[in-house]
């Protein structure tokens, strides 16, 4: 049998995507992976409790605690390469890391966007939001990008995206849980399934899928 991926998976609220995760685990679908670790940016957060649920050691590494984003992702590195993670998810979790994450997990980081990257992503386009944007340009079609986590904000080589439908009534709330529904909870535990089985590859910042 292959060997187990350890994944952490990093989160700052409600956790649904970490729930998908936990539901795929559960039926078998994350292949070798396995969440040894669930990590919140602040105390209190939902994520924690499906966490818990699910039997999952859950750590809160708060930012307020840190006087710097270096002085927190130094921290975060620390713990996550002591745990022996190989795979860190970003699952809704809206803390600013540097590159000495980025440079000891390299291509192990991913991250779900809640658009379709290149469209509302960087700086500022996070949670609703993005969702705002989208609705303020009328654009007729959004989605769901997973993508691996380099230095520059939603820039990293895209692993797999899903497309949704934008109807004329929709709020940012509205269309926020039909994405969620319709795309991430579902290319988040697949691009991870792919990743745990080595069925990845980068090339020239693009990714390739092996057979
Ligand atoms: C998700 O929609 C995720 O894509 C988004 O935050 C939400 C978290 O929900 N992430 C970003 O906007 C990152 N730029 P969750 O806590 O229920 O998974």
């Amino acid at each position: 049998m292959a060997e187990i991926q350890k994944i952490a998976v990093l989160v700052s609220g409600g956790g649904t995507n970490l729930q998908a995760l936990i539901d795929a685990q559960a039926r078998g679908a994350l292949g070798c992976g396995k969440i040894s670790l669930v990590v919140a940016s602040k105390p209190g957060v939902y994520a924690l409790e499906r966490a818990a649920a699910a039997g999952i050691e859950g750590r809160v590494l708060a930012r307020k605690d840190f006087d710097s984003i270096a002085a927190y992702s130094a921290a975060m590195r620390d713990l996550l390469v002591g745990e022996g993670i190989r795979l860190v998810v970003l699952a809704g979790f809206m803390t600013i890391l540097d590159e000495q994450l980025f440079e000891a997990f390299p291509y192990r980081i991913v991250n779900v966007h809640p658009a379709l990257i290149p469209s509302f992503c960087g700086k500022g386009f996070y949670g609703l939001h993005v969702h705002e944007a989208a609705l303020a340009k009328g654009v007729k079609v959004s989605g769901a990008t997973v993508h691996f986590v380099t230095p520059e904000c939603d820039a990293g080589p895209i692993i797999l995206q899903k497309a949704v439908e934008v109807h004329e009534e929709d709020t940012p709330e509205s269309l926020q849980l039909r994405i969620m529904r319709e795309a991430e909870w579902k290319i988040l535990p697949e691009a991870v399934r792919l990743f745990c089985d080595g069925r990845l590859e980068v090339r020239d910042n693009k990714v390739y899928k092996k057979s």
